[in-house]
């Protein structure tokens, strides 16, 4: 059976990573996968984290099953946080589904979506994450681009992205990235998310919003305005979440996918979908890191100190944006790189062609992808003048 199998070519951002890994000079940076980092290179745990696990384990009797939706309270929690008091006036129409991961939250709509209605078409951002592809198109929906991202002004390319959405059948899914984008750091203006609310609405589109950096753009609030601008209007969307950088819970794997359906019959009949997606592709997620979650923001005072680090991060990457926007700015007066400090979460696209972002890594040892992806937490006030001079000598 597998004496014919070959070698794959490596993931394009976990091989940096391997690659990143087995670099031994002791100077190297990586700016590839998307991992926050602080000042120490550390991916931290938030102390509200740490806490609530010990509680957690001193409490926990058992680890029999928790079922294909996983934990209820997790579900509930995790709505309410991305979609404020929505949650509650929307209730009777959401089925919350806990998932493994964001990515899990991804496969296990796109399941559903390809089951439901094999025919449709998803719509993602160009460019958009190196993994939604794969993962969205191996449940076996087509999927088709829309414009996004400007290279000329480094901003969303609003008036191609707007007709061109215009102009997708009733029943087209569109994959948008809450905020954060990844890989480009472009995110939508608060008019440009009303403009597409009032058209997903008024076209009959299918918004599936990809919400994977809640707090990391600008806040808790903020990143998330245009979500519940489109969850206002629409009678169903779907919403993947993760909670692997806000929580800093990367290797537990903890998501959710909560959908909006038309009434609660709709709602409920949906969940057992979801139940029924979930058991035949994994049957129960992990119940740990969700289990944390849900106390963090079942506890005012895990969760007020958890927003605060959260807040201290998202400061850090905002900072660091500046940081090195400015001293780009020193070492090539003769370019603009305003536009790094004018995004949002870990990413932006250097505009450098793959022989340059390879000299970046071989020769200075600092890894982008090779789109020219960087993670701005991978900076530190150490070592920033480094990483804007190799960039500034490569710019052409
Ligand atoms: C990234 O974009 O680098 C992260 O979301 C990690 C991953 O799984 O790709």
């Amino acid at each position: 059976m597998f004496d014919a199998i070959e070698s794959l070519p490596p993931d394009p951002i976990l091989g940096v990573n391997a690659a990143f890994r087995r670099d031994e000079s002791p100077h190297k940076i990586d700016l590839g996968i998307g991992v926050y980092r602080d000042q120490a290179g550390i991916t931290p745990v938030p102390a509200a984290v740490h806490e609530a696990e010990r509680a957690m384990i001193a409490a926990q009797t058992t680890k029999t099953y928790i079922g294909p939706l996983g934990n209820p309270e997790f579900n509930e929690r995790i709505t309410e946080l991305a979609l404020g008091p929505l949650a509650r006036t929307l209730r009777p129409r959401i089925a919350a589904i806990q998932t493994v991961g964001g990515c899990g939250a991804l496969r296990v709509g796109a399941e559903l979506l390809h089951v439901s209605a094999p025919e449709t078409v998803i719509h993602v951002s160009t460019p958009t994450w190196a993994n939604h592809e794969p993962l969205v198109g191996s449940s076996g929906l087509a999927l088709e681009r829309y414009p996004y991202y400007d290279p000329a002004t480094r901003g969303v390319d609003f008036d191609r992205m707007h007709s061109h959405l215009a102009r997708l059948p009733a029943g087209a899914v569109v994959l948008l990235h809450a905020c954060c984008h990844n890989p480009t750091g472009a995110d939508l203006s608060p008019d440009q998310w009303r403009n597409i609310a009032e058209l997903v609405e008024k076209r009959g589109l299918l918004p599936f919003v990809d919400l994977a950096y809640q707090g990391l753009g600008t806040d808790l609030e903020v990143d998330v305005a245009g979500p519940r601008l489109i969850a206002e209007r629409v009678p169903e969307m779907l919403l993947a979440i993760s909670c692997s950088k806000n929580f800093g819970l990367y290797r537990e794997r903890v998501g959710a996918l909560v959908m909006l359906a038309r009434d609660a019959r709709g709602a409920g009949a949906l969940a057992t979908h979801q139940a029924r997606t979930a058991r035949r592709m994994y049957s129960m997620p992990p119940d740990h890191g969700a289990a944390i979650v849900a106390r963090v923001l079942g506890d005012p005072q895990l969760r007020a100190s958890w927003a605060e680090e959260l807040g201290a991060m998202t400061a850090r990457l905002n900072g660091l944006r500046e940081l090195l926007a400015k001293r780009l700015a020193a070492c090539r007066p003769d370019r603009d790189f305003s536009w790094l400090a004018r995004h949002r979460g870990m990413f932006s696209l250097l505009p450098l062609p793959v022989a340059a972002l390879m000299e970046l890594r071989e020769r200075h040892h600092i890894y982008a992808l090779t789109d020219g992806r960087v993670n701005v937490a991978g900076i530190s006030v150490d070592n920033v003048e480094r990483v804007a001079d190799a960039i500034g000598t490569l710019t052409a």
